[in-house]
């Protein structure tokens, strides 16, 4: 198409996003017949039940639009779950909504609830959905740097950045991408900073099911905060569905009540089908709770293939990512060796500055184990050449 495109004034809303590093590298990884462990997706196929559902809805034709908040039985089902699992009374009603996945509940959280000039805490390295949304909302990130190799929250910078202008910390556990989860010392420290004001919270937990060696998964649902919270969740990453972008947010009503607003003028609702057979899938408490255990096998599994090579990691400890330090194999920059890495050594792996606003290059990559074992071994044998 032919424009002339100085006859129109437009001024990007966002005029530093580029294309994300996750397509950039997943082409890099095809141009190069690599192996891609940069974007995180599994190559598994998801359970044939939950297919059989599917189907088994489409069939029966429940096949138009949802209510917008979501089909009432999942909600039901959803906060059973949550009752059971963080102890507390939610309305399905009122305080979950079904959206297109993750990314979505949190754009529309944000959009509802930040205002012009509104402060959010970032931690970083973060999601690459969060500022972008802050932006969009006119609100301002404030970047608080975690550092590895263990990557606890710094808190007393974070009180340090809190100003009367803040009016939300996001927070992500388990952590992509540094693998680590909050404890109830973390939560204690929240509780201090936001005590006597009206900070709110909104806590990415969509990996509440990918977490490793009996730790516990402490949502800020099973918590105080939980009045000032909203929790995200996604269905892709416990059904290795990735790509029927569904998940959900809990809320307290007064919060709920602003984020529908915008959920219904930026999706209305979400596809009818998948909402029925996640609803029947989830009936089964097993067809979640057991991926944690899936995921630590994976991570067990990649680790002691690892254990050859020159890289050098601090386990996993949720999501499914693992760090990779490669201090002792190059100077390069993190970006440089991930190139050289899938053009000279056929492995896709993502750089981890690109999660850090200050592009922070501690000499680490990002490697998604959500894979075959066989893929996991070809990749191991690649990397442990190095
Ligand atoms: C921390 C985090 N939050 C949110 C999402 C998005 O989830 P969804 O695919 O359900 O939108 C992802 C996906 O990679 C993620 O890693």
């Amino acid at each position: 198409m032919i424009a002339n495109t100085t006859q129109f004034d437009l001024r990007s809303k966002l005029p530093n996003i580029k294309e994300s590093i996750f397509s950039v590298m997943s082409q890099h990884a095809r141009a190069n017949n690599a192996i891609n462990l940069s974007q995180g997706f599994p190559n598994f196929p998801c359970s044939d039940q939950l297919i059989a559902l599917v189907n088994k809805y489409m069939q029966e034709g429940y096949n138009q639009y949802a209510p917008a908040y979501g089909v009432m039985e999942l909600r039901e089902t959803l906060a059973q779950k949550v009752n059971k699992q963080y102890g507390i009374e939610v309305k399905p009603e009122s305080e979950i909504t079904v959206t297109a996945g993750a990314t979505q509940a949190i754009f529309t959280a944000i959009l509802g609830l930040i205002r012009e000039g509104d402060e959010v805490i970032v931690f970083d390295p973060a999601y690459d959905s969060y500022v972008p949304s802050i932006k969009m909302a006119g609100g301002m990130p404030i970047h608080v740097s975690l550092k590895g190799p263990d990557y606890k929250i710094p808190w007393d910078e974070v009180k340090k950045k809190i100003s009367f202008k803040t009016k939300m910390i996001i927070l992500n556990t388990p952590h992509n991408p540094c693998g680590t989860c909050i404890d109830e010392d973390d939560i204690e420290q929240l509780k201090i900073i936001t005590s006597g004001n009206n900070i709110l919270i909104l806590s990415d937990e969509v990996y509440e099911h990918a977490i490793f060696d009996d730790n516990k998964h402490y949502s800020l649902l099973g918590s105080d905060l939980a009045e000032r919270n909203i929790s995200v969740f996604s269905f892709g990453k416990v059904l290795h569905t990735t790509g029927w972008k569904i998940g959900y947010c809990v809320a307290p009503n007064y919060l709920m009540k602003e984020i529908r607003k915008v959920h219904q003028f930026n999706v209305f609702s979400v596809n009818t089908p998948m909402q029925y057979a996640i609803n029947e899938f989830y009936k089964n408490e097993g067809n979640y709770s057991s991926v944690s255990n899936f995921y630590e096998q994976k991570r067990d599994f990649f680790l002691n293939l690892m254990k050859e090579s020159r890289f050098s990691f601090v386990p996993s400890a949720g999501t499914y990512f693992q760090l990779m330090n490669y201090s002792d194999i190059s100077k390069q920059s993190d970006v440089d060796f991930a190139l050289k890495l899938v053009q000279e050594h056929g492995v896709a792996s993502i750089p981890v500055s690109v999660f850090y606003n200050d592009k922070t290059d501690e000499k680490v990559l990002r490697f998604c184990f959500a894979k075959t074992d066989e893929t996991l071994e070809k990749a191991a044998e690649k990397l442990c050449k190095i």
